[in-house]
């Protein structure tokens, strides 16, 4: 079995639909192992804890920069055997540290479709008000691995997810998360704990 840690710092959605994929045996090989929260008071914790999954809180105030925080998260991160990290609505930045002690073994579930509007400053509610003031008719969900470069890794699987008239960024990060992120995060997991994506040429390739 793959041990899976999630990383989270708010209301924990994804992490719900994750916990009930495992329940449903629908995460393959995999078995969340720790829920690791940025923030104390996050409501994911308590899905983690309704579940009987343990949890840790790494709290970004405490550590003086980037760098000692991402080194304890690296630390935690080994120290629970973790096989695959998950960022499930994680919104504190991590550097490569991390990355480098976990290559190809983090996701993240981003909600557009990358390219479009990601990267620094896109995150939650700002990104669906970016999609809605730009005018765009189709938006989404993208899962990909996490590199240095923010939300420019290797793109696992995509959703794409009708704008509709009058949609408020409120409307369209609920109908994105339904109907996208819900879905694709947890296959995305399966397809990894099942040993079905593989990088070639910096790109992702999943076998089904
Ligand atoms: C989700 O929409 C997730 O895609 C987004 O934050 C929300 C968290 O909700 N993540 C990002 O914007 C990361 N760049 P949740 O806590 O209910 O899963």
């Amino acid at each position: 079995m793959k041990n899976i840690a999630v990383l989270v710092s708010g209301g924990g959605t994804n992490l719900q639909a994750l916990i009930d994929a495992e329940k449903r045996g629908e995460t393959g090989n995999g078995k969340i192992t720790c829920v690791i929260s940025s923030k104390e008071d996050a409501y994911a914790l308590e899905r983690a804890k309704n579940n009987g999954i343990k949890t840790i809180v790494l709290k970004r105030k405490d550590y003086l920069d980037v760098a000692s925080y991402s080194k304890a998260m690296a630390e935690t991160l080994k120290a629970e055997n973790a096989d695959l990290v998950v960022y499930a609505g994680f919104m504190t930045i991590l550097d490569e540290q991390v990355c480098n002690a976990f290559p190809y073994k983090m996701i993240n579930v981003h909600p557009a479709l990358i390219p479009s509007f990601c990267g620094k400053g896109f995150y939650g509610l700002h990104v669906h008000e970016a999609a809605l003031a730009k005018g765009v008719k189709l938006s989404g969900a993208t899962v990909h691995f996490v590199t240095e470069e923010c939300d420019g890794g290797p793109i696992i699987l995509q959703k794409a997810v009708e704008v509709k008239n009058g949609d408020t960024p409120e409307t369209l990060q609920k109908r994105i998360m339904e109907e996208a992120e819900w879905k694709i995060l947890p296959y995305a997991v399966k397809l990894f704990c099942d040993d079905k994506i593989e990088i070639r040429n910096g790109l992702a390739v999943v076998s089904e």
